[in-house]
């Protein structure tokens, strides 16, 4: 689903604000434990660019946002860094990656879309190739402010990637409040 809230400009200013102060080293330490350095990497929703940021700093990293507002502001802050226009479901690009990492994106995804964007994921992926993930816990979906947020738990995650990834950890952690997120991290499986 096309969120209308990161297509306005009122709105990409103020989630630049309000994301101003999120580290998201923890989470990044994670990724670094299981994929080796200078890997090439596809981040999905880069938004304001702060995850992109740090994953540079070990890794080859293409940033990407369906969003043509968030790419703009990429390519402005970070000249020589590379971005694409990208949407999550449908992953349209031919350019192969060791690792897939996106931060607080795919909730936005329906069921049925994010089963999608994990068999284009596993195409783009070379063999043995990690992906990391993250997601709000809990059940449910619900709008705000024309933004769909599509809850997970560890039993609907694994039911959606274990096909074609094997599980590797899934972890609870904190965001704003105790357990109120997840992180997947899963290996490409080698034949389906
Ligand atoms: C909650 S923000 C997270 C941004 C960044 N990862 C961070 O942690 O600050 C969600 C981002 O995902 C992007 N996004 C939402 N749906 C998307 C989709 N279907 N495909 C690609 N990007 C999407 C939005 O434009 C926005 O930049």
């Amino acid at each position: 689903m096309k969120d209308k809230y990161y297509h306005t400009k009122e709105s990409v200013e103020e989630y630049i604000e309000l994301a101003r102060d999120v580290d998201s080293r923890g989470l990044i330490e994670k990724f670094k434990q299981i994929l080796p350095h200078n890997s090439k990497v596809l981040e999905i929703g880069s938004g304001p660019g702060s995850d992109w940021k740090i994953l540079s700093t070990t890794y080859r990293v293409i940033g990407s946002d369906n969003s043509s507002l968030f790419v703009d502001h990429l390519r402005t802050n970070n000249p020589g860094g590379k971005f694409i226009e990208l949407d999550a479901i449908t992953l349209d690009t031919n350019i192969k990656f060791e690792g897939i990492y996106s931060n607080k994106v795919l909730h936005h995804l329906k069921d049925s879309e994010l089963v999608d964007s994990i068999i284009r994921q596993y195409n783009l992926l070379r063999p043995g190739g990690i992906v990391c993930h993250s997601f709000w816990k809990g059940e449910g979906t619900e709008d705000f402010k024309g933004m769909y947020v599509n809850y997970q738990t560890e039993k609907t995650l694994k039911k959606m990637f274990e096909d074609y990834f094997e599980i590797l950890s899934i972890e609870q952690y904190k965001e704003f409040e105790e357990s109120d997120s997840l992180v997947i991290i899963g290996r490409k499986r080698n034949a389906l």
